[in-house]
């Protein structure tokens, strides 16, 4: 985007379309600066260059959100399609959101926005897309949804809340600063009152930016979370991507959302031994039980004095583990943290995030092997599952789904 003055572009103009077609250089209310770094008064010191201002592309052939390095914070926010939201309507919702996204993503405020100054600082702000079965259905493309981008099968650990589950359509906001976040989700949320309602909001976090770079972040049981993902070169490209096929597949993957208690009140009555055991790593270091190093490969063979293998063949570790990288999945979880009931009982565990080109042959595997034998069951309850496919970026000017519903 340039400076120079740009015609104004009404919200109406871009529900009915016109806007766009005008051309990509859209300014509105409050948009008119370019950079973040222009709002400042004369004297004013530069905000914390390195977070703040850090900018994540929304256009790409792939949408961000997914292999992006995860930001500190997160909202899910999953919404019901209103009823009369059809095809048309659902373009109409796309390319409004992803106007919005494309805006706050590079600290610009969006069109009309209500609150410019909160558009300011993006802090690495994405806003990923994520597309349940009722949108394939309101849409009347039902043959264009990836078959197991469904609700998944039951599994016997499971107690899940509606509360926490399903949805229509879903956005993952992520950024380095609440704020940010929070304004972003305030602005999506609004934008997309006349098509849908909000189902509901997950919010998490991770260690605080630039608190420990590079190191692998902590859940709160206090066990490093994300050791075996697969990484760029190593398998991240075959787990997550999908390769080929039309246009509305190629370069899509799925997220499998899932909410997850965990009983940090009987975790705390374990002594560490057991807990690492439960794991098969160790707690300080994320090796594994057979290791010296976080990285260390596993030896599942291994067995100790008492003629038992090292690591136990029902820890987590053992029954995830998976070594072919198109069976792999990546891992991108958020810890959440309520408020304590009343009678002092923790409401924390993990917003459970994967991605993976194929739910059916990577997630659903894995989860049936520990919803079947996995220690950390007995500390650990899924209450909400919801599944949604993550259709291909968009270019300038494009929307999201635009390859879907156009
Ligand atoms: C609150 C629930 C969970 C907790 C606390 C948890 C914790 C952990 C920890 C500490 C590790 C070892 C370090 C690492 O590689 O990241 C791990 C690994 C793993 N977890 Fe979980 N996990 C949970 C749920 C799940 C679920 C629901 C799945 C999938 C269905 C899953 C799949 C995996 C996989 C694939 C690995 C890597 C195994 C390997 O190849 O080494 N986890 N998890």
């Amino acid at each position: 985007m340039s400076d120079t003055p740009v015609r104004p572009v009404s919200r109406r103009g871009l529900l009915t379309g016109g806007a766009l077609a005008a051309g990509g250089a859209l300014a509105g209310a409050g948009a008119a600066r370019a950079t973040a770094a222009d709002d400042r008064r004369p004297g004013e010191p530069e905000p914390a260059a390195g977070i703040g201002r850090a900018v994540e592309p929304f256009h790409g052939p792939r949408q961000a959100g997914v292999t992006t390095e995860p930001q500190a914070h997160a909202a899910f926010v999953a919404f019901t399609l209103a009823p009369g939201t059809d095809r048309a309507a659902l373009g109409r919702l796309l390319r409004l959101l992803s106007d919005d996204a494309a805006r706050l993503t590079r600290g610009r405020p969006a069109l009309a926005d209500t609150e410019p100054e909160l558009g300011l600082l993006p802090a690495r702000l994405t806003v990923t897309f994520g597309f349940g079965p009722g949108l394939y259905a309101a849409a009347g493309l039902d043959e264009r949804r990836p078959p197991s981008v469904a609700d998944l099968p039951a599994f016997r650990v499971d107690r899940l809340q509606p509360a926490w589950s399903g949805g229509d359509l879903l956005l993952q906001i992520c950024a380095d600063d609440p704020l940010t976040v929070a304004h972003a989700q305030r602005v999506l949320v609004k934008d997309s009152r006349p098509f849908a309602t909000v189902r509901w909001v997950q919010r998490g976090f991770r260690r605080a930016a630039g608190a420990e770079p590079g190191r692998t972040q902590r859940n709160l049981f206090g066990q490093l979370d994300g050791t075996a993902n697969p990484t760029p070169g190593a398998g991240l490209d075959a787990a997550v991507w999908v390769p080929d096929g039309p246009a509305w597949l190629r370069d899509s993957t799925t997220l499998v959302v899932r909410r997850i208690s965990m009983n940090l009140e009987t975790w705390d009555l374990l002594g560490r031994t057991d807990r690492e055991l439960a794991v098969g790593r160790r707690l300080d270091t994320g090796a594994p039980l057979t290791g010296s190093a976080e990285h260390d490969e596993p030896d599942f063979a291994a067995t100790g004095p008492d003629g038992l293998t090292v690591i136990p063949d029902f820890s987590h570790l053992t029954r995830a583990h998976v070594t072919d990288d198109r069976q792999k999945i990546l891992r991108r979880p958020y810890n959440y943290d309520g408020a304590p009931t009343a009678d002092g009982h923790a409401d924390s565990g993990l917003i459970f995030a994967s991605y993976q080109a194929d739910v059916a042959r990577q997630f659903v595997p894995i989860q049936r092997r520990l919803a079947e034998r996995d220690l950390l069951n007995e500390w650990t309850t899924p209450i909400g599952s919801a599944v949604f496919a993550i259709p291909p970026g968009c270019t300038e000017g494009g929307w999201v789904g635009q390859q879907l519903i156009d």
